[in-house]
C-alpha cells in the first residue's frame, strides 16, 4: 500500500490506472480548466516551458502544440513520467522529462513560463510550499510567467459530486492537513493532498519573488449537449483555481 500522503508513491500506484481516471476528468478538464487555462496563458510561441508537477504530461504537450519553442517536464513520481516519456516515444515532440521533487529539482535551464497544474497543493508544510515556489522562480527569467491551478478545497461539494468526485475535508480543517480527493470509478481512486487557503498559497508564491499575484476567472465552454448547468457552476465553484504570477 502507498504511504497516505506522499504524492510520490500516490501516484506510482495509480499509474496503471490512468486512463480510466482520465475518462472521469475529461468533462471538466476540456470544458473548464483547459479553457481557462488557454485563456490566461495567452501565446507561448516561441518560448520556453517547464511543466512542474506534469504528470503524463498533458500540459507539457498542450504548451508544445501552442507553439513553445522548448518544454520540459518534472514530476516526483517515476510511473507517470515514465507515461509521458512513453508518449514522447511513440510521437516525438522533443518534450524532455524528469524525475524530481519539485522543491529540490536541479537548475534545468531558463524558462519563459512556468506550468504547475494542481501540484503545489501537496505540500506538506508551509516551508516546502515556500520552497517548491522558489524553486521555480528560480527557474524563471525576470519577466517570465507562473501558471498554477491550486485545489479549491472549498469548492461547492454538491458540483464536485455531480462530476463524480468528492472530498473528505473536515470542517475544523487546518492548514496543512492532509485529506482525501476521490474519484467514483469502480474501484475509487483517492489521492490525499492538503488543505491550503488560496490566500496562504498567493502569498507564498509573492513571497517567492513573484509579483502581479492574482486569480485569474474562470471560463465554461459547453459544446452541443453538454450540461450548460453543471458547467456554469464548475466555472463558479470551480475544483481548482487558477493563479497567475510575474516573476520580479
Ligand atoms: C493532480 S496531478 C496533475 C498532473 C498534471 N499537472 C496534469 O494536470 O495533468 C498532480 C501531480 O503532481 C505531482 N506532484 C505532487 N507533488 C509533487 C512535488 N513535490 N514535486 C513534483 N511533482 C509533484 C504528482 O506526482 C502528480 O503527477
Amino acid at each position: 500500500m502507498p504511504k497516505q500522503s506522499d504524492p510520490r508513491d500516490q501516484y506510482d500506484a495509480l499509474a496503471g490506472r490512468s486512463e480510466e481516471i482520465n475518462g472521469f476528468l475529461r468533462f471538466y478538464r476540456e470544458r473548464v480548466e483547459f479553457p481557462s487555462f488557454l485563456r490566461a496563458l495567452g501565446s507561448v510561441s516561441g518560448k520556453r516551458v517547464l511543466d512542474v508537477g506534469c504528470g503524463e504530461g498533458v500540459y507539457a504537450r498542450l504548451a508544445k502544440q501552442k507553439g513553445a519553442a522548448h518544454v520540459e517536464g518534472v514530476d516526483v513520481s517515476g510511473g507517470l513520467i515514465g507515461i509521458a516519456q512513453s508518449v514522447e516515444d511513440e510521437q516525438p515532440m522533443g518534450i524532455s522529462y524528469h524525475v524530481h521533487h519539485a522543491a529540490h529539482m536541479p537548475m534545468l535551464g531558463d524558462f519563459d513560463v512556468a506550468i504547475a497544474v494542481n501540484v503545489l497543493h501537496y505540500a506538506e508544510s508551509l516551508e516546502v510550499l515556500s520552497e517548491m515556489c522558489e524553486r521555480i522562480a528560480a527557474h524563471l527569467v525576470p519577466g517570465g510567467r507562473l501558471l498554477a491551478y491550486v485545489g479549491n478545497a472549498k469548492c461547492d461539494p454538491g458540483t464536485v459530486a455531480d462530476l463524480g468526485f468528492s472530498l473528505d475535508l473536515p470542517p475544523d480543517a487546518e492548514e496543512g492537513d492532509p485529506f482525501t480527493v476521490s474519484i467514483r470509478s469502480t474501484p475509487p481512486a483517492s489521492v490525499s493532498v492538503r488543505y491550503w487557503k488560496p490566500q496562504t498559497v498567493a502569498r507564498a508564491v509573492k513571497a517567492s519573488g513573484f509579483t502581479d499575484v492574482k486569480w485569474e476567472p474562470m471560463v465554461a465552454e459547453p459544446t452541443a449537449g453538454d450540461d450548460t448547468e453543471l458547467l456554469e457552476r464548475c466555472a463558479k465553484s470551480p475544483i481548482s483555481l487558477l493563479l497567475s504570477a510575474r516573476k520580479l
